[in-house]
């Protein structure tokens, strides 16, 4: 049967009319929308979905007559504009005013309570989007306009481009939708969705977007709506301008209620707050979510609830008097590069940190921004005395986002990477991809030694209380310290003779040095500092290899075995301890009393054993009981006492007794010492 014949006698051969079948398509159509963009809950699948589209789609071509501009197909097709008609909102878009502080904040509070003579004030919030204002017109339900907000009387037409942002509805669902509706809300462009159109955009050659507003505003201006189709828009509802023909709910927490049973996508963070507590307790609440959400937020919106409320308030110059817009810091500002420093790390990595005019960004003041490495310089040509974009977004570490060229000063020159070590004059080679410049000097420049002793007694490290990176610099500055086993050589007298040491803090910190002493074998491990062994893989190899002697004797094979450990690592873990002199470090830290108790072995091998249970009765002919165990632990195995359906092999020597019985009885495979090695050769199964 070919599909228009299915189309036209649907299911069962019972023939249905066109028209009913194109009715019944649209509204399944737009209720799954519904459940996907408002609800978030959608009910099928998106093939079944598309199908949908597709019968609705085929029966369209076939009656062209039943084609209606608002039917879910109609989303796009339109040819290409030459320009946007204005269009002149029939009530003015309004802006808002902004509070940069608490005490703003209150002061608007008061402000609501004085001109409307409550005590305490109900407000609905919600986040601040960082889009583009716009404005929909629907008439008896379906959309007949869009228009930005423009300067707030006149905007443009961008019906065409709307009508292609799927979370915005061409027909609204609800029967108490009023004649005439002209509702406000925010376009804008969900990051994952902007990085991936910029990486498009790279691709093709094109112009890349400096963020997601202003791809956002860039794709709505597009004069072909194909092109706008094709960008990940998306919309939030906040507001109604007109509503006319039906009582409008008198608040605007019940507004919103209405305009999610319409059809239109409200911020599910939206909430009633009363008083203004309340109002800040929010705004923590959004701030700590925000870098959760897939889209750009710069701060709340406050909004007094009450429709009588709301009008008794009015607005001033363009902006209400009942809402108000709390920002959070701001995340990029600009200020001045006043040098470009190397800056060495642990494991020689050269990075170029830019020293700033101090500058309060994303709620710290500033000094100095890192500039990643020599291949980021070079993009951004970022020289000393340009005025540069700093970006601080969360607990990111602050980095420069561009220059600005309009403000570069005259005889500015560009960046010169040093070929050699600015700390001790060693030569640098760059990794593999060319990105990472490294000093090839190892402990002997004090750069590095610096920020290993830091990180060697850092608190998940060795956990030397009271080792200050201050004291660390001289004591390795004073020639006292060359490796951090010298630490443990040094003598109160000697920490007294640094600059604010007194004799009490000096025998503190020898204090902390010999409780350092006794340590665990994750923790020695990570404070070596290999490359790429963080405190995870430290646990793990520990757990793994159970020895220090047994991980500085693994081959690169055994290494790689470790869960979570690849190439790159066991490379890492392997030329760490190829190196002489990092083997003389360990063995003199062993000399100065450091050490760590013995611990149970628990490896992921990849042998017949790895994974499975082991139960061990009688007497074996060469190992201990115990013995056997702790080599089938190592083996990845699970070892247990007691035989059920869920044991895999039973060691068994001589004297077995009854487990002996029970795992004949549940044919469970049964091993003499001598086959283990033979198992434990075998791949898993
Ligand atoms: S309410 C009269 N709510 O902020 C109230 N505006 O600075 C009108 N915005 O032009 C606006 N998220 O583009 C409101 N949840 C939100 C908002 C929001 C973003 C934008 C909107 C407006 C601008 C004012």
């Amino acid at each position: 049967m070919t599909k228009r014949k299915e189309n036209k006698q649907h299911r069962s051969g019972v023939s249905v009319d066109p028209s009913q079948r194109v009715e019944a398509l649209r509204a399944q159509i737009e209720e799954h929308n519904y459940r996907y963009h408002v609800l978030d809950d959608p009910a099928i699948s998106d093939s079944r979905y598309d199908g949908l589209v597709r019968e609705l789609e085929s029966l369209e071509a076939e009656h062209p007559e039943l084609v209606t501009p608002n039917s879910p197909t109609q989303r796009v097709g339109a040819a290409p504009l030459d320009g946007f008609q204005s269009v002149e909102h029939q009530v003015p878009m309004l802006s808002l005013n902004n509070a940069f502080s608490p005490r703003e904040v209150g002061e608007f509070d008061r402000r609501c309570r004085e001109g409307t003579g409550r005590e305490s004030i109900s407000y609905v919030a919600e986040p601040k989007i960082d889009g583009l204002a716009i404005s929909l017109t629907y008439e008896h339900g379906g959309l007949i306009r869009a228009a930005t907000r423009g300067d707030g009387r006149t905007g443009e037409d961008v019906t065409l481009n709307v009508r292609s942002i799927s979370s915005i509805p061409l027909r609204l669902r609800s029967d108490r939708v009023p004649p005439s509706l002209e509702v406000r809300g925010e376009v804008f462009m969900p990051v994952p969705g902007f990085d991936r159109l910029n990486q498009q955009q790279k691709a093709r050659n094109e112009k890349l977007y400096v963020n997601p507003r202003n791809a956002a505003a860039g794709s709505l201006r597009q004069l072909d709506p194909q092109i706008c189709a094709q960008r990940p828009l998306s919309f939030f509802c906040y507001a109604v301008g007109v509503w006319q023909g039906s009582p409008a709910p008198d608040s605007q927490m019940r507004i919103l209620g209405e305009l999610r049973e319409f059809g239109f996508p409200i911020n599910p963070l939206a909430r009633e707050v009363h008083g203004l507590s309340a109002c800040l307790e929010y705004y923590d609440h959004v701030m700590a979510l925000r870098a959760s959400l897939d889209y750009e937020i710069d701060g709340v919106v406050y909004k007094v609830s009450s429709v009588e409320d709301q009008q008794a308030l009015g607005a001033v110059s363009r902006a209400p008097r009942w809402a108000m817009a709390h920002k959070f810091p701001a995340e990029e500002e600009t200020t001045v590069v006043k040098a470009i420093e190397i800056q060495v790390g642990r494991t020689g990595a050269l990075t170029p940190v830019a020293r700033l005019d101090p500058v309060f960004v994303g709620g710290v003041t500033v000094s100095n921004a890192t500039l990643h490495n020599a291949e980021e310089i070079e993009r951004l040509d970022v020289r000393k005395g340009d005025t540069v974009v700093i970006r601080r977004a969360g607990d990111v570490i602050p980095e420069v986002v561009s220059v600005v060229l309009d403000k570069r000063p005259r005889g500015t020159r560009r960046f010169k990477f040093p070929k050699a070590c600015p700390v001790c004059g060693s030569g640098v080679t760059s990794d593999e991809g060319g990105v990472i410049q490294r000093c090839e000097g190892g402990l002997v420049c004090s750069a590095q030694l610096k920020e290993s002793i830091k990180h060697f007694s850092s608190r998940l490290a060795m956990d030397i209380e009271g080792l200050g990176a201050k004291l660390v610099e001289q004591l390795v500055d004073s020639g006292r310290v060359k490796t951090p086993a010298d630490l443990f050589a040094l003598s109160a007298s000697e920490f007294a003779d640094l600059e604010r040491m007194g004799e009490k803090s000096a025998d503190n910190l020898m204090d902390a040095l010999e409780k350092s002493r006794a340590t665990t074998l994750p923790r020695f491990l990570f404070a070596l500092g290999i490359p790429q062994v963080g405190e995870a893989t430290a646990q793990t190899l520990a757990e793994h290899f159970g020895t220090l002697e047994a991980l500085q004797e693994a081959s690169l094979e055994s290494l790689e075995t470790v869960a979570d450990v690849g190439p790159v690592v066991a490379d890492e873990i392997r030329r760490f301890f190829d190196q002489s002199h990092n083997r003389k470090v360990i063995a003199s830290l062993r000399e100065r009393g450091v050490s760590w108790p013995e611990i149970t072995v628990r490896t992921e091998s990849n042998g017949g054993f790895a994974g499975k249970t082991v139960v061990i009765t009688g007497t074996l002919p060469s190992l201990s009981r115990d013995e056997a165990r702790q080599w089938l632990i190592a083996q990845g195995a699970k070892v247990t006492g007691s035989v059920s359906s869920r044991t895999d092999f039973l060691v068994s020597g001589a004297d077995p007794g009854s487990k002996y019985d029970k795992a004949v009885d549940l044919g469970i495979r049964i091993l003499e010492e001598h086959e283990m090695q033979a198992i434990a050769d075998q791949a898993p199964d």
